[in-house]
């Protein structure tokens, strides 16, 4: 019985820690650096002008207060912080431009964005990496794909040596291009190599008795609190943060690596002590660990983890 106390109590207490820990870091909170939540309000609203671009039929002249505000927005933004916001919303006001004067559209909304473009040039140079890109089905067959997501195991048989760190910067920017919500890219990553770090890391996290002591590389990931802002946004860092866990475990087996994704099932006092001995800053919320490395062996034993049919968690509502 008291057990049942505790753990509904526990609930109660953990929602009011999950409460406060939102209303501190997140993207209005006054207590967070103003570039960072302007470079993620930024990236948000230069996504719209790009995904206006992008649809089958664009309205001509849609979204003219998306595009006053991203042009007011950048004027007011210091690039040092990071220049994608720069990008993306220069990259999307040149792609609208074109757009309408392709269209012979003539409005005095787009002699002010050729303006401002000719303004940021020399601060930024060409070519801006946002707008939109041509894309095709025909580039890699479907069958790689295919074969990529069956080849993916749970794999705790891993060698304990460190990996060269400009691999991992690689499989992390392969998992980058991972989707993420208005493209904010909330999400981070912390990899771990220090032998004491991992064990201490892993014994805090819980689940990988039996196979922590071969782990030699380790992924944290998390994301950044400021990226998400009211209520309804709560709990999106977990989407984002899943949806990019799961692109870098696919980009590990790319590599030839192992990967085990390790829960973060945790309360707020196991989640500081992670921070504390990971070096994560307080306004990141922990997603997820991934233990990588190569495997012991090419050939080596998994969990079977059968999954169930696709009848029974699936509803075609046809
Ligand atoms: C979010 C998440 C957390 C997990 N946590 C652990 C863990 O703590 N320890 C572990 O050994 N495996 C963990 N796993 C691995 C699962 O047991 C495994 O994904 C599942 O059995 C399916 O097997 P497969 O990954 O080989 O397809 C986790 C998986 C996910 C998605």
């Amino acid at each position: 019985m008291l057990d049942k106390v505790r753990k509904v109590a526990g609930i109660f207490s953990e929602a009011l820690r999950d409460a406060t820990l939102f209303l501190r870091f997140n993207a209005y909170s006054p207590f967070v650096q103003s570039s960072k939540r302007a470079f993620y309000r930024i990236l948000i609203e230069a996504h719209t002008i790009e995904k206006g671009l992008s649809l089958p039929q664009t309205r001509p002249l849609f979204g003219k207060d998306k595009v006053r505000f991203v042009m007011h927005a950048l004027s007011r933004y210091d690039i040092a912080h990071s220049v994608l916001p720069a990008h993306m919303s220069l990259g999307a006001l040149d792609a609208y431009l074109k757009f309408h004067t392709t269209a012979g559209t003539v409005d005095p909304l787009l002699d002010e964005i050729a303006a401002f473009l000719r303004t940021w040039e020399a601060k930024v140079p060409r070519p801006w990496k946002g707008g939109t890109r041509d894309y095709s089905f025909d580039d890699q067959p479907a069958s790689d794909l295919q074969q990529l997501i069956a080849s993916r195991s749970s794999i705790r048989t891993l060698r304990a040596e460190p990996l060269p760190p400009e691999r991992i910067h690689e499989v992390i920017a392969q998992a980058q291009l991972a989707p993420s919500q208005c493209n904010r890219q909330a999400t981070r990553v912390h990899a771990y190599q220090d032998p004491a770090q991992i064990q201490e890391l892993l014994a805090l996290q819980g689940g990988s008795r039996g196979f922590a002591h071969h782990v030699g590389n380790l992924f944290v990931v998390s994301s950044e609190i400021c990226a998400w802002g009211g209520p309804g946004q709560r709990n999106q860092a977990y989407v984002d943060g899943a949806l990019f866990a799961m692109c870098l475990m696919f980009a590990c087996r790319s590599m030839g690596w192992g990967a085990c994704p390790l829960n973060l099932a945790i309360d707020h006092r196991t989640e500081a002590a992670i921070r504390r001995v990971g070096g994560i800053p307080a306004g990141e919320r922990l997603i997820l660990m991934i233990a990588f490395g190569e495997p012991i062996a090419a050939h080596t034993r998994v969990a079977f983890s059968p999954r169930r049919p696709v009848a029974e968690i699936a509803t075609l509502h046809a």
